[in-house]
Parts: structure tokens; C-alpha cells; sequence
């Protein structure tokens, strides 16, 4: 089973988002099934970079649509982003370093990381966004 359900997660109802985080949750699950394959650490260092890749885009953009949109929690928002990135840049440095956590742990933080920032901040980033039309 995948780590993170996409069907069973709840959209947030602004298509763009919708798309970013289903794309992030796959490359989430593509780091999750790595770790259970037994891929090397190189190999799951490699897919974190893809993540932390997208991931950049996708904060970028809710970025870009919270100044554009005025919405008065971006600077808390903002922060939480810098924060999470930098959790996943960590776990990336470890795997490449070849100091890869534990299996069960690596999927717990991604699960993690992945969900507080769709369910909390993005969530209300979204209320807010559906309010200004954007759709
Ligand atoms: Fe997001
Ligand atoms: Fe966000």
C-alpha cells in the first residue's frame, strides 16, 4: 500500500494545488517504495532531490498566490515551508552521506512532512484562496 492515499486525502478544491500535491505525494510514495525495494542510499538520495525539487516549484507558487492574494498568515506560511524543506534536505544529506535512518522512521518523518503541510497551513491557504475565486 502506498504511504500516502491520494484518493482517500482530502483535496483542498484549487485545481493548481490539487495537482502539485498529488504529483508530491507521488513522489513521496516513489521514496517510500524505494526504502521497502532495498534500494541503495545513493538511489534514495536521488529521489529525495526530485522531491525537494518539485517541492521548491510548489512552495514557490502558494507563495507567489499568497502575496498576489493578500493573505495575512503568509509570513508564518512561509516559515513552515523553509522548515520542511529543511527537513527533507537533511534526510536527503544523511542518504547521500550514506547515514540513512531507519526504514520505519524515514517513512514516518516523509508521512509526516507531507500531511502537516497539506492538512494544516495549506489547507487554510486554500479557504482563503477559494474565497478571492481562485479555483
Ligand atoms: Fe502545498
Ligand atoms: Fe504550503
Amino acid at each position: 500500500m502506498a504511504l500516502i492515499d491520494w484518493k482517500s486525502e482530502y483535496p483542498l478544491g484549487v485545481a493548481l494545488l490539487d495537482e502539485q500535491h498529488a504529483r508530491l505525494a507521488d513522489r513521496v510514495n516513489h521514496v517510500a517504495e524505494a526504502i521497502a525495494r532495498g534500494e541503495t542510499a545513493t538511489k534514495i538520495a536521488a529521489l529525495l532531490a526530485d522531491l525537494i525539487e518539485d517541492t521548491e516549484q510548489h512552495f514557490q507558487l502558494e507563495e507567489q498566490l499568497m502575496y498576489q492574494h493578500f493573505y495575512v498568515s503568509r509570513l508564518p506560511h512561509k516559515e513552515t515551508h523553509l522548515s520542511l524543506l529543511l527537513q527533507v534536505k537533511k534526510l536527503r544529506d544523511d542518504f547521500a552521506a550514506a547515514q540513512p535512518y531507519a526504514a520505519l522512521e524515514t517513512q514516518a518523518l516523509l508521512r509526516r512532512w507531507f500531511l502537516d503541510h497539506l492538512f494544516y497551513a495549506d489547507r487554510a491557504l486554500a479557504a482563503h484562496l477559494r474565497g478571492r475565486g481562485v479555483r
